[in-house]
């Protein structure tokens, strides 16, 4: 297993570091350092293009050369970033069309990074030669084992710019689309408004107007902006193929906000690599819902540098960022317990970003492994050194596991981006927030869940969740029902099928061609403000432990052959149905016409669950969270305490804990924060209950 840190040798070097005879001298205590807290693995080099090629043509890799010389003396890897995401400020002076184009049409200018247009043919050509010419110099060095493209792709708002080679290329991707204009005006629906056009260079770029612009088009606007993306990254990313096949490539991502098609992405790389903010998140589910919708973007094809199948954690980050308002200390044991819950959920590698304190420079604030003045006594330092320890210890246990869920839910990045839009919406229905309430409910009863697309192969899911998928392309539909016809069990909400991929409204009833699925038809819908609330009546078995609200939406559904399991209490549509449930095939189609408060999705998921047969791994207290991971001849079980006090687990039976290598049975006290790693070889009889 891998376990290391972000490091920038180039701003260790003298004046800030070393002396005037010895300028890199500091890179030496920092690898001893580094050693010492096990470090085995640095990703380097993300933002070093200005350093790496001062002047145009002129390179220079060989300090990059040095510092992998030394940390091969100490046995410790690198991963190599190429420097694509921060343009030297000669190449944007040079060629300021290069520079990005805001929707005002104000040019963002240089001196940062992500300071380029990525559509721009000029910056490919760039980065084309700053990626082969890095790739010669060092792609041969012992020590590297990976690459990293770029960094942050699409970070600081840059996976959109409306520059002129962007409208080139923006009109060439339509005609590759639709082929002819009439098909163009017609799927697009442009005749709404007067806004038809007559050539490929009529059409604009969704650059700031009076009002909205027709959806269809922002929508295939959205797309086009990810294709340059996820084509920016595979062009180095079959360059490196290229140049060094031995190296797996990757790219580091935040949980899908970046506004490109993340699961396009995952298939252009080896592997993912995420970063992580535990920081951040004020609820463990928060968190735990970020890693696993990360984890889902690639489930097969996988290379990672050491033959593991599960993704590397590029950016665990050490402490507090610097980018928010106010930033709080990571209190002592957190950065131990979200690593943790990170391994738990499939990483293969923990990386933390950063390992110094910078002395200048936008971050100069920003958390790291050593302080300013660094030391080996450092708070943080000795929390990593530690885990240090431990990493090394499990290695061995965690090889080969991965993560098997039995449920998942359904996202797709066109749906997220046909709701940003203005024209059918209640504005305070907020899609990550539903997803989150089925998450959390899940979450509490500790079953794994992945994330996927509707067009992958779900049948290895007992169940399967979709909320809101508003915008439902018609191969989508019908992969939901082939699910279902086979004997899967599918939850949809309100806001499904009442668009489909060309943003057109189908006349066929809503949800669209999923009505005989649902033996339904959804006929109109309420928008509720926050504050105002219908209410559920529950008839049959639903094991409702609450008064149930309905709030922001309510579908008002003309039933067919489906059974209601709920109905509204009030208004002019009290008594209709709010929840159904249809037999289709051999599965089971469930809609749930409203959205309610947390109690409701925990009742769901009991009902779910005895409904679909999903069992936790281990009976522990609810305040525990717990995780599995399987491998061929053992099952291993995560255990983690966020709280600030001590929780008894209770074992009836000896468990193997991993850490220690001790039996643990009878009560163990798990401490605030505390982790307990259990590892229970399969041939035995199934886990042992707890309580
Ligand atoms: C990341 C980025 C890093 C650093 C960090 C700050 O997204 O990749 O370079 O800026 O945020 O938290």
């Amino acid at each position: 297993m891998y376990y290391g840190v972000s490091y920038h040798p180039e701003q260790w070097v003298y004046p800030y570091g070393g002396t005037p005879e010895r300028p890199e001298a500091a890179w030496e205590q920092d690898i001893e350092w580094m050693q010492s807290a096990g470090i085995n693995v640095v990703r380097m080099g993300e933002f070093a293009w200005g350093l790496c090629e001062p002047e145009e043509g002129q390179f220079d890799f060989g300090w990059l050369g040095r510092v992998m010389d030394l940390l091969g003396k100490a046995g410790i890897k690198v991963v190599l970033a190429t420097p694509t995401a921060a343009p030297p400020i000669w190449l944007t002076q040079k060629h300021p069309d290069i520079l990005p184009v805001d929707e005002r049409g104000l040019v963002k200018r240089e001196g940062t990074r992500h300071a380029v247009c990525l559509a721009s043919d000029k910056y490919w050509e760039y980065s084309r030669r700053i990626v082969e010419q890095m790739a010669k110099a060092l792609g041969p060095h012992p020590q590297l084992i990976a690459w990293q493209i770029d960094n942050g792709v699409g970070g600081n708002f840059t996976e959109a710019s409306f520059n002129e080679d962007a409208r080139r290329e923006w009109h060439l991707w339509l005609e590759n689309k639709y082929e002819t204009i009439e098909r163009l005006n017609n799927l697009m629906g442009l005749r709404h408004w007067g806004q038809n056009v007559t050539s490929w260079k009529q059409v604009p770029m969704p650059m700031r107007a009076p009002t909205a612009h027709n959806p269809a088009l922002v929508l295939d606007w959205r797309r086009f902006c990810s294709d340059i993306i996820v084509g920016f990254v595979k062009m180095q990313a079959d360059l490196l193929h290229q140049l060094t096949p031995q190296c797996p490539v990757t790219t580091n991502l935040r949980p899908l906000l970046h506004r490109f098609d993340h699961f396009d992405l995952a298939e252009v790389i080896d592997f993912v690599s995420i970063e992580s903010h535990a920081v951040l998140k004020p609820k463990p589910s928060g968190m735990a819902c970020e890693i696993d919708m990360l984890r889902s973007l690639k489930k097969a094809d996988i290379r990672t540098p050491d033959g593991d199948a599960g993704f590397w954690v590029m950016e665990q980050k050490a402490g507090s960022v610097n980018w928010q308002e106010v930033h709080a200390l990571m209190r002592p044991g957190m950065l131990r317990l979200f690593s943790y819950q990170l391994m738990a959920r499939g990483a293969e590698a923990i990386v933390f970003f950063r390992w110094r304190q910078p002395r200048f420079g936008g971050e100069q604030f920003h958390g790291a492994v050593m302080p300013h003045r660094a030391r080996a006594t450092a708070r943080v330092f000795k929390e990593v050194d530690q885990l240090g320890d431990e990493m090394k210890l499990l290695s061995p246990t965690l090889k080969h596991s991965r993560v098997a869920a039995e449920v998942c839910l359904l996202y797709t990045h066109d749906n997220e981006w046909a709701l940003q839009q203005a024209t059918h919406r209640n504005q305070f229905f907020n899609l990550r927030e539903h997803i989150q309430l089925f998450y959390n409910a899940l979450h509490e009863r500790n079953l794994a869940m992945d994330f996927a697309r509707p067009t992958e192969d779900l049948s290895r899911y007992k169940l399967v969740l979709a909320p809101s998928l508003h915008l439902l392309a018609g191969g989508e539909a019908d992969r939901l029902k082939l699910y279902v016809q086979n004997g899967g069990t599918l939850v949809a909400t309100f806001n499904t099928g009442l668009v489909d991929e060309y943003h057109q409204v189908p006349d066929t009833g809503y949800p669209h061609d999923l009505t005989d699925l649902f033996g339904l038809e959804v006929v109109e819908f309420d928008h509720l403000p926050p504050g105002e609330e219908n209410h559920l009546t529950f008839k049959g078995a639903f094991p409702a432990s609450h008064m149930h609200p309905a709030r922001l939406w309510c579908d008002l559904i003309e039933p067919g052959d489906c059974q209601v399991i709920a109905s509204y209490a009030k208004d002019f549509y009290a008594g209709r149905p709010a929840m159904t449930l249809h037999p289709f095939g051999l599965g089971k189609a469930i809609y749930i016409g409203t959205q309610s408060h947390a109690h409701f999705y925990t009742d769901l998921v009991t009902w779910l669950r005895q409904m679909c047969n999903l069992h936790p791994p281990l009976r522990v207290p609810d305040n525990i969270e717990l995780c599995q991971r399987q491998k061929d001849d053992a099952n291993l079980y995560f255990l983690l305490n966020h709280q600030n006090s001590p929780v008894r687990v209770q074992f009836y039976k000896p468990m193997h804990d991993s850490l220690t290598g001790n039996a643990i049975s009878g009560n163990y006290d798990l401490p605030p924060r505390g982790v307990l790693v259990l590892d229970e070889p399969l041939e035995a009889k199934p886990a042992g209950e707890t309580e």
